[in-house]
């Protein structure tokens, strides 16, 4: 038996379990299994693993990738880079962490933006926020942050809109926050959406729904937008050739 599996909490809806009971499936791998281990403290991740000692690998959702790291034993240039692992793997007993999400992230916006050149805007500063900052600075892409308060970013929201000005000047915006995403389709960042620059790039990370609030201001404002399920999609993806590797 090889197992797979999520810890987070809460770990209610998940697509990573979906996705891998889906692809063991169709790869026939009967002897592989994807659960859901709900953690709320950290301090029981050990005994995760001293109590299933066929688990091969997991993912690591909120309020984990950044914590999580003091318990591994190697850590991959990717969650170096980020300072955060969404992705665990056991190798000769030892765990070790990756962060896929950036890997993801870096894949898709190239795949979106091609050469981009210009300056990016990324909303919200917590751990999505840092696995963009980290492959932005890749990509050679000059960033400011925008966080609800002045410690958090370069902006606060209160600021874009008494400088309405500003926000003009970026032209890959990249939402990292959690509003608009299901139940709360309605709720979407505070930005003044009528100064965004013709033709400007928002990126929103929420997959569900389909279309954002946040995508639908950015469009009515003349905006090219992409949803998060391409990067939700890769970084389940390369879980899977890290932990099949
Ligand atoms: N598509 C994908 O593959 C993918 C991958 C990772 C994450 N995500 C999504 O990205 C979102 C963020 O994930 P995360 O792990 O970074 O969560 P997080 O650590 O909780 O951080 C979210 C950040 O958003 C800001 N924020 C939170 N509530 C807000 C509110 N009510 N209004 C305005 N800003 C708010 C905060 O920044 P400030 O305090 O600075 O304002 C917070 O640090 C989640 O919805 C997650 O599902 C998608």
């Amino acid at each position: 038996m090889k197992k797979y599996g999520l810890i987070g909490y809460p770990v209610g809806h998940s697509y990573s379990q979906d996705f891998f009971q889906k692809k063991f499936k169709k790869l026939g791998l009967k002897d592989h299994s994807y659960d859901l281990f709900e953690m709320e403290f950290l301090n029981e991740f050990p005994a995760l693993w001293l109590k299933n000692p066929t688990l091969q690998g997991v993912n690591v959702t909120v309020p984990h990738k950044e914590k999580v790291i003091q318990y591994l034993d190697k850590l991959d240039t990717s969650s170096i880079k980020v300072g955060a692992a969404n992705v665990i793997h056991k190798q000769g007993g030892k765990l070790v962490g990756y962060n896929t999400d950036y890997m993801a992230f870096r894949e898709s916006l190239e795949g979106w933006v091609g050469k981009f050149k210009g300056e990016a805007l990324i909303l919200g500063s917590g751990g999505a926020s840092k696995a963009i900052q980290a492959a932005l600075s890749d990509l050679n892409i000059p960033y400011n942050q925008v966080s609800r308060t002045s410690k958090g970013g370069d902006y606060t929201y209160d600021q874009l809109k008494s400088n309405p000005d500003i926000l003009s000047r970026f032209m890959l915006i990249i939402n990292t926050t959690p509003l608009g995403m299901f139940p709360n389709n309605d709720s979407l960042p505070d930005l003044p959406y009528k100064r965004l620059t013709k033709g400007c790039y928002l990126y929103d990370l929420i997959y569900n729904p389909d279309q954002t609030a946040f995508m639908k201001q950015g469009e009515l404002n003349g905006a090219k937008t992409k949803n998060g399920l391409e990067m939700l999609e890769l970084q389940a993806e390369k879980s899977w050739e890290i932990w099949s590797s």
